[in-house]
């Protein structure tokens, strides 16, 4: 900061030299400035003068002292020694020549004694006085802008319309690896990166030199010396002449390769976080829907061991009431007039239905174990056709069988699958009591369809299969599931068909058996109306 001015400021001025009639001539000359008051010391010698250089503040030096040689002299040596002070000269004759090797010297001026006034002298040093200040501040504000460049850790630096660094900070050189900032000093983008990096750095500059504009934060991967690639951030403005135009560019580079890093890294992290916590809603989904078939199983085995019980307490009395109709029928066999053989026939079809649920029961709780080797689902499927070929006949229903060909065997037991396609088979027959068609599809397929169904489909599977399979469709022309039917179709014992003609166990029976198989059940209704069964069971992959 500069000192303030007051309106009479005291400027202390030193007088080197000379007779003492020259220090009155030059203090008369001092005296009375308006706002300039001049105290005046005067010293005989260099020496002396050094000397009395720390107390008396001195502002200007006036050297009154030998020749030419020895005046010149001693100006360098209070430039050298007593760096800022200005020194004017005082000579008895002033030529061109003189002021030129008084100036070169790093005298402030010369001045011709003969010529000397009061105004001049006054003017003189007042010049002198001011242009020290400001040539002090200039450097104070200098080193100050340059501290602050050589100690920010961000690389620092300016280039010439040409391309070539005019400035860099330590930072700047250490990044590309140099001694130090001078270094750098001179050489272009292309002398310090690879071509392909210096292309680019040098296409921002040459943007900023033509626009004017500033590129603002840019992220970019640059070198280190040592071939590392790190993440660095760069604004670059253009540089100014005092006349406005365009010069260079100024350029700040901040390593940013850590934040980033730790960012990528928290990016990542918060990826494999979201990803662990879809597969824990999911695994709490699975493990929700495995508790509900567990609970449902559980239920089931109770039912299951129920219905065996009664259906064992019940087939005894039945063999019993049987052989009793047998017998009475030999009795009566001889009058075939007798109202009683009519009334032992009923009996006797009563006692065959009732059996026949009774076996259905038995087969709903027999042991839930298969014996899988590898079979022709084909022949599967073709038997159970011929066992079920009464009812589909009397009911007039076409049956079109379509399998693929070349179809693999699967791991299969013959007696249990053929048992579930019966019962799928004698379905469709009971929904075309007034005939139509029957449509059983077996193709191979690669991988299951992604579920979820589309709406009214159910899904009876408790397992997913995974991998190639074998698709048995059985379509039929019937009136389809209804919405309830199609909620309930599994469920044991439930059926909308009148007593004696439905137990309400099949589908559950033939789930069972799919799942036995390691397989899938799914039923739904055909677009074209008519319900379709659709099972997948695994097949070895070809
Ligand atoms: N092919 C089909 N078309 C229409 N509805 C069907 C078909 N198959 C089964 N259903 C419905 O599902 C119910 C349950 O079938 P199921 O378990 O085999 O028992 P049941 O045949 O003894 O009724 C049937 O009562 C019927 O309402
Ligand atoms: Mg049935």
């Amino acid at each position: 900061m500069p000192p303030p001015r007051n309106r009479t400021e005291t400027i202390p001025v030193l007088l080197l030299g000379g007779p003492m009639q020259d220090v009155w001539l030059v203090r008369e000359l001092l005296v009375d400035h308006g706002a300039f008051h001049f105290t005046l010391d005067h010293r005989p010698s260099l020496e002396a003068a050094l000397e009395g250089l720390k107390e008396n503040h001195w502002q200007a030096v006036l050297v009154n002292l030998g020749p030419e040689a020895t005046a010149l002299r001693i100006v360098r040596r209070i430039r050298r020694e007593c760096g800022d002070l200005p020194a004017v000269l005082l000579s008895e004759s002033v030529d061109q020549a003189q002021m030129g090797r008084a100036f070169r010297a790093g005298a402030h001026d010369l001045l011709d004694k003969l010529e000397l006034g009061s105004h001049l002298l006054v003017r003189t040093l007042r010049s002198a006085v001011e242009r020290n200040r400001t040539a002090k501040q200039l450097l104070q504000e200098r080193n100050l802008l340059r501290n602050i460049i050589d100690h920010l850790p961000d690389l620092i630096y300016a280039k010439d319309r040409q391309g070539r660094y005019i400035l860099g900070n330590p930072a700047h050189a250490h990044h590309l690896g140099l001694p130090s900032k001078a270094d750098v000093l001179g050489q272009t983008v292309h002398d310090l990166f690879p071509k392909e990096i210096a292309d680019v750095l040098n296409a921002d500059d040459l943007q900023v030199l033509h626009t004017g504009g500033r590129i603002l934060n840019r992220e970019e991967e640059l070198p280190t010396p040592s071939g590392e690639l790190r993440w660095m951030h760069t604004t670059k403005v253009p540089l100014r002449a005092a006349d406005g135009t365009i010069s260079g560019v100024v350029g700040i580079t901040h390593d940013i390769h850590d934040r980033r890093r730790i960012a990528d890294e928290l990016r990542r992290a918060n990826k494999e976080l979201e990803s662990a916590l879809e597969s824990i809603r999911k695994s709490h989904d699975d493990l929700k829907d495995a508790q509900m078939q567990l609970i449902q199983a559980e239920k089931m085995q109770s039912v299951g061991r129920l219905a065996a019980g009664i259906a064992h307490e019940v087939k005894n009395p039945l063999a019993t009431l049987r052989m009793g109709i047998d017998f009475l029928r030999q009795q009566h066999a001889a009058r075939p007039d007798n109202p009683t053989t009519g009334v032992l026939e009923e009996m006797s079809h009563a006692i065959s239905r009732a059996d026949g649920v009774i076996r259905e029961l038995l087969d709903y709780s027999s042991a839930r174990k298969a014996s899988l080797a590898p079979g022709d689902i084909v022949s599967v499927v073709q038997h159970a056709l011929r066992l079920s070929s009464y009812p589909l006949r009397s009911g007039h229903v076409r049956v079109r069988l379509e399998p693929a060909p070349g179809l693999p065997l699967i791991p299969l037991d013959p007696i249990k699958l053929e048992q579930a396609i019966v019962n799928l088979l004698l379905n469709a027959a009971h929904a075309m009591p007034e005939g139509g068609e029957l449509i059983i599809r077996i193709t191979p397929e690669a991988s299951p369809p992604d579920m979820p169904h589309a709406d009214g489909d159910r899904s009876g599977a408790s397992t997913r299969l995974h991998g190639p399979h074998l698709l048995v469709s059985i379509a039929d022309t019937g009136p389809g599931f209804t919405r309830e039917s199609l909620e309930h179709a599994f469920d044991p014992f439930y059926t909308t068909k009148p007593t004696g003609k439905g137990t309400g166990l099949g589908l559950n029976v033939v789930r069972g058996i799919v799942e036995l198989h390691s397989g899938t059940i799914t039923l739904q209704n055909r677009p074209q109306g008519g319900a379709e069964i659709q099972i997948r069971l695994p097949a070895p992959a070809t």
